[in-house]
């Protein structure tokens, strides 16, 4: 079962399409966005990128919830349930935690504490928020897990629902507290060396997500390429 720490059981390098593309190819794409070359070319901006991934979730969320809601009214209900959870289950672990939360993290937080308290302040609130959420991940996986075994079982249907509902209803609360105070706070406050150090830690973390699934971010903040059912990356066990 994934966790949203999603650091366990991570597909191999080089897998996925990305594994089908000409040695040139792949050259090509690496050199294109390698951390360093993004960053010169393309004035990366880790903050606008993070407000842009937010705006793709929250799509995925959505569309969860609609495909969620379709099930429960009977619709191809036991063929693709299950699949259905588990595979959101692996995006939140992938992209919401894996790559996203770990920037925010590993890369920026600890730029944002140097200014602002970490306990008891905004970045502790959201630091607590990521918490919830991989709590929120790991229930969902077991259910998953649980209606694979058994599509029929209303325990993990009741939990399945409830938890669709927390993760968007604690989603869109978390989106909307970093995009309008948390991250505009940032813009102000961070030096342009500081900004630079937060883009080098994002980069990097971006470039072990590409490396590892085969997938640019870039095609997640641009909100294309989002997980489904069925696609590459989301075979993890
Ligand atoms: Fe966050
Ligand atoms: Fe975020």
């Amino acid at each position: 079962m994934s966790t949203i720490s999603g650091r366990t059981g991570a597909a191999a390098p080089g897998g996925g399409p990305g594994a089908s593309h000409t040695g040139r190819a792949n050259d090509v794409s690496r050199e294109l966005t390698s951390p360093e070359t993004r960053h010169m070319t393309s004035g990366y901006d880790p903050i606008r990128t993070l407000m842009d991934e937010h705006e793709g979730f929250l799509a995925r969320v959505e569309a969860m919830r609609h495909t969620w809601r379709s099930a429960l009214k009977g619709r191809n209900r036991v063929s693709t349930l299950p699949g259905q959870v588990a595979a959101f289950a692996r995006f939140l672990a992938r992209d919401l935690d894996e790559l996203h939360a770990a920037k925010e993290e590993r890369a920026l937080f600890p730029v944002i504490a140097r200014h602002l308290p970490s306990e008891g302040g905004p970045v502790g609130v959201m630091l607590g928020e990521h918490e919830l959420l991989r709590g929120f991940q790991a229930t969902l996986a077991k259910s998953g897990d649980t209606l694979t075994s058994d599509p029929s079982d209303e325990r993990a249907v009741a939990t399945t629902t409830r938890v669709l509902s927390e993760i968007e209803s604690l989603l869109s609360q978390h989106f909307v507290k970093e995009d309008f105070v948390l991250f505009p706070t940032a813009q102000e406050i961070l030096s342009k060396n500081e900004l630079a150090e937060v883009s080098r830690v994002c980069l990097e973390i971006e470039a072990a997500y590409e490396e590892r699934y085969g997938q640019s971010p870039l095609l997640l903040s641009a909100g294309v390429g989002l997980p489904s059912e069925g696609s590459r990356g989301l075979a993890r066990s």
